[in-house]
């Protein structure tokens, strides 16, 4: 599923940056790890609830 269509990022890309990131990161940061910026912005909140997601399976 894509994630951020101006990046042409899908989630399991995104999830997997989260993951070597062990949540301990922005977004933004997880964006530059994949040599992407936002740019329309739409994909953010989404992209967020991944890497909360992945945040909260770390530390569960
Ligand atoms: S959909 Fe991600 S920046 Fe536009």
């Amino acid at each position: 599923m894509i994630v951020c269509v101006c990046n042409a990022l899908n989630e399991a890309t995104v999830r997997r940056a989260a993951q070597n990131a062990r949540g301990k990161t922005s977004i933004l940061k997880i964006y530059e790890s994949l040599d992407a910026k936002p740019q329309c912005g739409k994909c953010l909140c989404h992209a967020r609830d991944i890497c909360n997601e992945e945040y909260t399976e770390l530390h569960a």
